[in-house]
């Protein structure tokens, strides 16, 4: 059973703690600004299997290193002007580089699954800290089983893996609520693997140019990208207008939605239509919808500009099929 640490009232326990774990190479959960990660020594293979075995990844997916600043980030991959750019103006925070790994690097194989790329990202605050202290990058992918949910409070861990790791540093709801904006820089060009929690638009403005998406039939660039990956058990309708009696409904925005007097249960992702709000209570009210077991889940349509992009991405994945590529 994990024992749950806050960092707000024990600091120095959370710390100590934190890095007497990541000594013997066990994963603990981390609060970052996105969502909970499960972290561990990304230079240690035996410490990067046990993640892929406590989440129940494949472990031909890789996983972002995190990094306590730009000069620890400089020692594992090769900065060109647009990602140093880009790493001066948004870290510490919520975007992940993919750039090329350094041959000097001592990020073990297992945690870039064999590529010649490694994401990584600077989180902000107490985890940065953490990093400082280890001396060592920590390889962390989001805080829940392979194909749930990812995890934006320590209830959330809890409950995915409070069985199987030690120790979960509380570091109370993540600020953002949504995973990192991934951005692959190659050749020169910057390509958007995964929308996230800093939109698009605030990348292009800082870069100058625009940003390459993956065409609906192009290669799966992130291979944890696959369709069907933010899943809760219960079916997803999207672009709702009206709901059937039962339905849980997830609103955005305060429109009245046919029907909804009867249904199961109402959620407001914002009822003032703010997309930052939305982010930041989407996995929550997701989770805590699907909890209730009802026919299905509606959700009202979100408009897809900034934050809105990362927050349709995750729905449509919620929605799609579950199956063969739920990672
Ligand atoms: O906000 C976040 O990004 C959170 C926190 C904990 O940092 N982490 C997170 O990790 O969402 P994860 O493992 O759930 O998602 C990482 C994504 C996966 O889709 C993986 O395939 C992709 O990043 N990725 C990692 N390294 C990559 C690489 N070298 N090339 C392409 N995609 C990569
Ligand atoms: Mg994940």
């Amino acid at each position: 059973m994990a024992s749950i640490v806050s960092i707000a009232q024990n600091k120095s326990d959370a710390l100590s703690q934190a890095l007497t774990c990541l000594g013997e190479g066990k994963p603990i959960a981390i609060p970052t600004e996105t969502v909970y990660g499960l972290a561990a020594d990304a230079t240690n293979p035996a410490a990067i299997t046990a993640i892929y075995e406590t989440k129940g990844r494949p472990s031909f997916n890789p996983l972002i290193c995190h990094m306590a600043d730009v000069q620890m980030a400089k020692l594992h991959a090769e900065f060109d002007d647009i990602s140093l750019m880009l790493a001066t103006h948004f870290w510490p925070g919520a975007m992940t580089l993919v750039l090329p790994l350094r041959p000097k690097s001592d990020i073990h194989k297992l945690a870039t699954a064999g590529l010649s790329s490694v994401g990584i990202r600077v989180p902000k605050g107490f985890t940065a800290e953490l990093i400082a202290q280890f001396g060592k990058p920590l390889a962390a992918p989001s805080a829940n089983l392979s194909g749930k949910i990812s995890p934006t409070t320590v209830q959330h861990v809890a409950r995915d893996l409070g069985q199987s790791i030690d120790l979960i540093l509380d570091g109370g709801a993540c600020e953002h609520g949504v995973e990192s904006t991934i951005i692959k820089i190659e050749n020169g060009k910057a390509h958007l693997l995964r929308p996230g929690s800093i939109a698009a638009q605030d990348i292009e403005n800082v870069i100058k140019q625009k940003l390459i998406r993956a065409g609906a039939d192009s290669e799966i660039e992130a291979p944890g990208m696959l369709t069907s990956h933010y899943a809760p058990n219960t079916n997803l309708q999207l672009n709702v207008t009206r709901i059937e009696a039962g339905d849980v409904l997830i609103k955005f925005g305060n429109q009245p939605v046919d029907g909804e007097q009867d249904a199961a249960q109402i959620f407001n992702l914002s009822p003032a239509g703010h997309l930052k709000e939305a982010a930041h209570h989407l996995f929550d009210m997701l989770i805590k919808a699907d909890q209730l077991t009802p026919n299905k889940i509606a959700v009202c349509a979100i408009p897809y500009e900034g934050l809105g992009e990362a927050i349709n991405d995750r729905l449509k994945r919620a929605a799609a099929p579950k199956g063969q590529d739920n990672l």
